[in-house]
Order: structure tokens, then sequence, then C-alpha cells
């Protein structure tokens, strides 16, 4: 561990180095920087000032980060900063062609879904054995490398707590109707994102497909749930009639029942039924 400038705290990084930066991408609320430092590199998201609660929410994903600690399926977070009075959040720089947010890579083959199913079931135990929730599983926010890795934390919070932001930030296809109606969500919730994640992987096709056209500024929410429940239906007789084994099809319907006798309580409990029943992968 080196340099603690006055500028930037709890990291590890040099002004020098932050000074060099290149930019790797803009998303909604965030400008990620590629940062070489000590021969490493190191990404750092910083907060778009333009963006309202964009500081707030980074800063949720940084104390989110402290408290799950290190996983080998969760992206390496390394600290958090300040510079030229922006917050930042470093985490380890990761091979750009790995993120996922094109098409192409769906559907993949069930052997693989599974290894990457495992992953994730792994990540999701850590995170609920210390009582928190992503609540923003979905493709985008997977890297695909040799390792797979969760990351993207910004909407990641303590098991029950309500959302009482007025603004809510999603992505259609992947939206939670507990977050879209202001209720705690719970651990179901993560386990019922990654089954829309592992359906689009295994399938190809997108989860909730009408919610992208659909218009959001004057949902009329009824109607909404309506449509979803339809879809949801079609999702589960698509799956029974897939091409899929037996028990690859019982993990994505276990995952995608949003109430009632759900198969699955944590991450903990869908990593123990791949442990079981694909033992070679
Ligand atoms: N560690 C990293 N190394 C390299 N690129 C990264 C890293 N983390 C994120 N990125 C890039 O930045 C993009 C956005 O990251 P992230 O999802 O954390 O930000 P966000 O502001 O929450 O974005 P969004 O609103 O799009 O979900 C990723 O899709 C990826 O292209
Ligand atoms: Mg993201």
């Amino acid at each position: 561990m080196r340099t603690v400038t006055t500028n930037a705290v709890n990291t590890t990084l040099a002004n020098s180095a932050l000074e060099a930066r290149q930019h790797i991408t803009r998303s909604g609320m965030s400008d990620l920087y590629k940062v070489g430092d000590c021969g490493a590199w190191h990404t750092i998201k910083i907060a778009r000032p333009e963006i309202t609660g964009a500081e707030h929410s980074l800063r949720k994903e940084a104390s989110a980060y402290q408290i799950i600690g290190p996983h080998p399926h969760i992206m390496p977070y390394r600290g958090s900063g300040t510079y030229r009075d922006q917050f930042f959040v470093q985490l380890d720089y990761l091979d750009e062609q790995h993120f996922v947010t094109d098409d192409d890579k769906a559907p993949m083959d069930e052997a693989h879904v599974v290894r990457i199913a495992h992953a994730l079931a792994g990540a999701l135990s850590y995170i609920h054995e210390r009582n928190y929730l992503h609540l923003d599983v979905k493709p985008d926010n997977i890297w695909l490398g040799n390792v797979p890795m969760l990351f993207d934390f910004g909407l990641a919070q303590p098991v029950n707590t309500k959302n009482l932001s007025q603004t809510l930030i999603l992505t259609p296809s992947y939206a939670l109707p507990n977050r879209l109606m202001g209720n705690a969500c719970t651990f179901n919730d993560d386990l019922f994102a990654l089954g829309l994640t592992l359906y689009y992987w295994s399938t190809g096709h997108d989860p909730f497909e009408f919610a992208m056209t659909w218009d959001w500024d004057n949902a009329n929410f009824s109607e909404y749930f309506q449509r979803w429940i339809d879809e949801h239906d079609c999702m589960r007789d698509a799956i029974d009639q897939g091409h899929h084994s037996k028990p690859f099809r019982q993990l994505l319907k276990g995952l995608l029942l949003y109430s009632g006798a759900q198969p699955f309580v944590t991450g903990t409990d869908v990593a123990n039924y791949l442990t079981r029943s694909f033992p070679n992968t």
C-alpha cells in the first residue's frame, strides 16, 4: 500500500495516475475510466455531477462493497476517494470485451449457463449471508470472463429495506414488481432476477419483452401487472416446452416463482441445488 494523497482518501491511487486516466464509458449515472498505477490497471467510477442522486448512489455502492467484502465472483473493490471534489469508487480493471451488452452471446448451451449460474449463486449466497440484496442482477451487470463476476452495486441495500425514492431507475425487462410497488425487497427478488438472467442466456429471449416498449411515463400499473402475469405464464410454458434438461427446467421455474412456495430461500439454496443436480460442472 502506498500514497494516500490529500485529494484521494481510502484509495491507493496516486494523483498523477488519476490525472492520466482514460475514459472507458459513460453510463446513466457515472463515467468510468481506466487508470494505470504501479504496473496494474484499475477502473474508477465517478458519479456524473449533473445527474441528481448519482453521487448518493455511488456512495451507497461503495458502502455495499465494503459491507459485503471480497468474493471470487464479485468484482474486486479497492476503495473509494474524492478527486477534484468528485467521489469515486476504485475497482480492478476487467477486460472490456467480456462485458456483455450485445445479443450475440445468447442463447448459450446449458452446461455453460449452469457454470455461470453456479458462480452467481455463490456470489448471491455470500451477499445474502450478510443480509444484503444486490437488486440489479441482469446480464449487463455480469462480467463473463474466465471467472464470472457480479458488479454494479448501485441499488444494493440491506434486506427488507423500503425504497422511499420517488425516482426509479430500472431496466424494463428486469424490473422487479416489489421495487415498482415500493415494497421492501427480499432474497426472492435477487433469485427471481437471477432466473430472468438465466432465462435470457438459455433461450436467447428477453424476459417481459413488452416492458421494453411500455409507456412508463403514463404507466397504468394495473394494466402493466396484468400483462406481466400473462407473460410470466408464457415464459413458464416456454421453459416446459424447451429442450433443456429436467433439472435445468426445474431450476429456472423455481427461480421464476415470484411469490408462494419458492423452493429456494437464498443464493445458498440455489448453489446447493446446482451442486446436487449438476455434479460434473
Ligand atoms: N471494473 C471494470 N473494468 C472495466 N470496465 C468496467 C468495470 N466496471 C464497469 N465497467 C464498464 O462500465 C459499464 C457500466 O458499469 P456499471 O454498471 O457499474 O455502471 P452504472 O453507472 O451502474 O451503469 P448502468 O446505469 O449502465 O447500469 C459496464 O457495463 C462496463 O462496460
Ligand atoms: Mg450496470
